[in-house]
């Protein structure tokens, strides 16, 4: 994707006009021919701005997209960002290759450019490559984008880092058949081969000498056996040292304690956690940063089988905690306890964990917002005010409950791995506490439900998300 800044309506294919309610009473200074054209469908009354109206005019050569943004002073960046990915997706599916976006009549929005450069470059993706093609398909075609406002710099930021998003979104996509543990370590060490990042991966034998238990166990069912990868990106003089954990369940079936038929669809997604520190990898190489980032993922197959892990089962992890598991289905949590302890062995300044946790978080928030939990007030500011400036919504959770604190004891062993079903995402998040080393600032994002989308809509395909790369992204650029 080519964007382009140009100061007049320059020779392309289709034009995107992005206008709010206050735009179509008084309209924004454009090319005469362009104005006339847009008063008389607005005097017709076939547009008129308001939020989510669309109308597609076909011109002598290519056509004109107009994009209601609603009431000015309700329309906020993000709805701008939205309706720049739905229109462009929608010129680019018409055969546009090219779009003139006028943006100036915008401006007082801070992060405009930027948010073109990201919907520009996320726009085209969808996951479509095991359709078979019909013999009219013609691929998405939009090349280039032009608009009239500057900021070079913000506008490649966003175009890096809706890569990152892509580079994410394909490998989540992919079903448990093709992407399981290893998958995930092949894909580590080709990314860490392009950006020269460091690259460990620990497979069964060294997971054993290591004591990850945790992972070990979740991923004793599986014929496809676990895999810990390790990635780091170490600039000269970092200013901060960041680890990132990410839970990489290439599918969970529950285990012993196998979920119900329509529970178990969309379980491919259970690895978002580490496909999003995968893509904030590859925005941290791209966009260069820096800071010391590591990105753990811990990967296995949750699986029932003669050799899983059992309810009743004491296992050990990383740090000698013993677990006394009373669900197989509650296996993220046991994952990423064993990776959260080899982040914490790093002493850095932060760590961020990510995981498609729990079903109760998706009760609690719905699917459209995530939870965040953290033991510091600072970390979950800076992350909150991100999340805040990409459109990409959190609500914090508490991470202090001696009810459910209480649960977590276990008559035989130092914890229990699952509560009640009651603050199912609360008991989550205090069970991950406990790999974290004192002192350390951490957050804790539960993924549940965002991940997916059951419908394309703004700079969403239908399918993955990588909700959390955004935020991450944004987070580590103003460090
Ligand atoms: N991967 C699931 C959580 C999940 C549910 C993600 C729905 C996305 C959508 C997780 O491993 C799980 O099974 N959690 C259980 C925990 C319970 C057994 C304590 C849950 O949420 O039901
Ligand atoms: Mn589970
Ligand atoms: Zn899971």
């Amino acid at each position: 994707m080519q964007i382009r800044h140009c100061d007049k309506t320059p020779q392309a294919d289709s034009l995107l006009l992005l206008l709010t309610e206050e735009d179509c009473k008084d309209i924004p200074e454009l090319d005469e021919g362009i104005r006339e054209v847009v008063s008389v469908l607005i005097s017709r009354k076939d547009f008129n701005g308001k939020k989510g109206s669309f109308l597609r005019v076909p011109m002598v050569e290519g056509s004109m997209y107009l994009s209601g943004l609603g009431k000015r002073e309700k329309c906020t960046l993000s709805a701008i960002r939205e309706s720049l990915a739905s229109g462009l997706r929608a010129i680019g599916r018409k055969h546009g290759r090219s779009a003139f976006v006028p943006l100036s009549h915008l401006k007082g929005y801070d992060g405009l450019a930027f948010a073109l450069g990201e919907a520009s470059g996320l726009c085209g993706y969808s996951f479509d490559k095991y359709k078979t093609k019909s013999e009219d398909y013609e691929p998405f075609a939009l090349e280039e984008v032009y608009s009239d406002i500057s900021g070079d710099d913000e506008i490649s930021a966003g175009l890096k880092l809706s890569k990152a998003q892509i580079f994410s979104r394909e490998i989540a996509n992919e079903p448990g058949c093709s992407v399981c543990p290893e998958t995930m370590a092949q894909k580590a060490r080709e990314l860490a081969e392009k950006y020269g990042l460091e690259c460990e991966v620990w497979d069964e034998e060294r997971l054993r000498t290591e004591k990850a238990g945790g992972i070990l166990a979740v991923g004793s069912g599986s014929k496809n056996p676990p895999r810990l990868i390790h990635l780091t990106y170490r600039p000269e003089n970092p200013k901060k040292k960041v680890a990132f954990v990410g839970k990489g369940i290439t599918f969970d079936s529950g285990g012993l304690n196998i979920k119900p038929d329509n529970f178990m669809l969309t379980m491919k997604g259970d690895k978002t956690g580490a496909c999003n520190v995968l893509g904030i990898m590859k925005g941290v190489a791209e966009l260069g940063l820096n800071v010391e980032v590591h990105g753990i993922l811990s990967c296995a197959e949750n699986m029932p089988s003669g050799s899983s892990y059992r309810p009743d089962d004491i296992i050990t992890a990383r740090n000698g905690k013993t677990i006394e598991i009373n669900n197989t289905d509650a296996e993220g949590r046991l994952v990423l306890a064993d990776g959260l302890c080899v982040a914490s062995e790093l002493k850095p300044d932060a760590i961020v964990d990510m995981a498609t946790l729990t079903g109760a978080c998706v009760v609690a928030l719905g699917k459209h917002r995530a939870g965040l939990f953290s033991n510091d007030d600072g970390l979950a500011g800076e992350i909150l005010a991100s999340s805040s400036q990409r459109g990409e919504p959190y609500w914090r959770m508490p991470l202090e409950d001696e009810h459910i604190s209480e649960k977590m004891k276990s008559p035989f062993a130092d914890l229990v791995n699952s509560g009640e079903r009651y603050g199912g995402a609360i008991f989550a998040a205090l069970f991950l506490k406990e790999f974290v080393d004192d002192g350390i600032a951490w957050a804790h994002m539960d993924i549940a439900g965002v991940d997916f989308s059951d419908k394309e809509q703004g700079i969403y395909p239908k399918g993955a998300t990588a909700f959390g790369v955004r935020t991450c992204l944004d987070w580590l650029m103003r460090l």
